[in-house]
């Protein structure tokens, strides 16, 4: 439209554009058409799996964008039921946040929607959609959507890991128990079969001496992930897509349901060993995601000599916290809730009462279900706040906010985050500016528990 040379990539298929054009490019296209698709997840000695996916593929493609460019992406409904597209952690214009009834009107079976913004920030971002999550999500639909740095920390590898789950029956179907009252009341679908890029995963190949970017992103719909990569020394150099200091992660890389982590691996194993990735989230249930499995061939003797490095900052506004206005966000209901304990038998009657309805979950005694959303907060564009957070369940959440990214000053490194994770009675404060106009969302991101009441929004003006 405004420029006459782009680099055009459909679907995963990139094709090879020559440097010179990629210089120039500004918009880059894709397609993405959201349909039903049969894919093995399990393994050939298993039927392959009805799932929904965009593009045919479980994952969805990795879309893959240089910081600073434009993306149009043309997306096509086949499901049949609406959605959108929802790009995780982008900081976009609010009509390009994909959530139905707020900021699209939804896209119906058969629609289509041009997706068009700009990526102001690096990193490791992904896309689902936003209707229907726990189903959508939960059948397929989700991709990882990775923005290249300019000048990014050395690595010689640069790969993806799309962490999620299945809840399959014994043909591998994906069972059709969808919005269980107890999943949504305790800790939402956990599936039975972890896939990683949509596999039942049993190896990864690594080869002596070098070094690997791992963007792991956790797209699960309820699932938290503490992988442990024996005989190896990961280092987190990202969060959320942003920067950290780099710094080891003795107890592992913690992953709440739509968090990332950029971690560099030095591949210190031998030639032809084995080395198991393992996570021990629920430690009891400790299992053997895969192998990190080392060729015989090697990269290179002896470590990389460069000291592992942080990515750019990304261009975000420094929130001015003694200046900012505070807002409590108090998380409560669920199964086993602290409240129960401290109500009355009239209230505690009446909670019972409201979850049997489904209003399992609230945001300050608020629960929010369906579509129509009165702003929970009012915020000026471009004024300091500080979101106090108190987790007042049982459960952990993962509680992720749209439009904006935070630092979470509660935590010794204040990392920028879209989504934080508090465990039972935690507190967290998270600052940030109001920098994105619009109504956005603000919700746990464990589906079951958004669906279910754990959702608010707010609005920048
Ligand atoms: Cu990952 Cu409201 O979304
Ligand atoms: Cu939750």
């Amino acid at each position: 439209m405004r420029h006459g040379r782009r680099a055009f990539l459909a679907g995963s298929a990139a094709f090879a554009v020559a440097p010179l054009s990629l210089a120039l490019a500004r918009i880059r296209e894709f397609e993405l058409t959201a349909a039903p698709a049969r894919v093995n997840l399990v393994g050939e000695k298993y039927p392959a799996t009805d799932v929904w996916a965009f593009n045919g593929s479980v994952p969805g493609p990795v879309l893959r964008a240089k910081q600073g460019e434009t993306l149009r992406i043309r997306y096509r409904n086949r499901l049949p039921e609406e959605s959108t597209v929802h790009w995780h952690g982008i900081r976009l214009p609010n009509a390009m946040d994909g959530v139905p009834y707020l900021t699209q009107p939804p896209v119906p079976p058969g629609g289509e929607f041009l997706y068009e913004y700009r990526v102001p920030d690096a990193g490791t971002w992904w896309y689902h959609p936003h209707a229907n999550s726990s189903r959508q999500l939960g059948r397929g639909l989700y991709g990882a959507l990775i923005v290249e740095d300019a000048e990014p920390p050395f690595a010689d590898r640069d790969e993806v890991w799309v962490l999620s789950d299945f809840r399959l029956d014994r043909e591998a179907r994906v069972t059709a128990d969808f919005g269980h009252p107890r999943d949504q009341s305790h800790d939402g679908r956990v599936g039975n079969t972890v896939t990683v890029n949509g596999r039942l995963a049993e190896a990864f190949a690594m080869r002596r001496g070098e070094r690997l970017r791992l963007r792991l992103v956790n797209a699960a719909n309820a699932r938290i992930f503490r992988l442990k990569f024996e005989g190896h020394h990961p280092l987190v150099i990202a969060l959320d897509g942003h920067a950290v200091e780099p710094h080891a992660v003795p107890e592992g890389v913690v992953l709440g349901p739509g968090m990332r982590a950029d971690v560099m691996i030095d591949a210190i194993g031998e030639p032809a060993s084995r080395h198991r990735v393992v996570d021990d989230w629920t430690r009891a249930a400790a299992y053997h995601l895969l192998d990190l499995a080392y060729e015989t061939a090697v990269l290179r003797d002896g470590p990389v000599r460069t000291a592992v490095r942080a990515p750019r900052a990304n261009p975000l506004s420094e929130p001015d916290i003694a200046r900012a206005e505070r807002f409590q966000l108090v998380l409560g209901g669920g199964a086993k809730s602290p409240a129960l304990v401290r109500a009355t038998p009239e209230e505690r009657r009446k909670l019972a009462e409201r979850m049997r309805a489904g209003d399992m979950w609230t945001i300050n005694e608020h629960a929010h279900r369906g579509h129509v959303h009165a702003p929970l907060y009012r915020l000026t564009r471009g004024a300091s706040y500080v979101f106090e957070v108190w987790n007042d369940t049982a459960w952990h959440h993962p509680l992720h906010l749209h439009g904006v990214v935070f630092r979470v000053i509660t935590e010794a490194r204040r990392p920028w985050r879209d989504t934080v994770l508090l465990a039972p009675g935690e507190r967290a404060a998270l600052a940030f500016v109001a920098d994105n106009p619009g109504d956005w969302m603000i919700h746990c991101h464990i589906l079951e528990h958004q669906e279910s009441g754990m959702m608010a929004s707010m609005r920048i003006e």
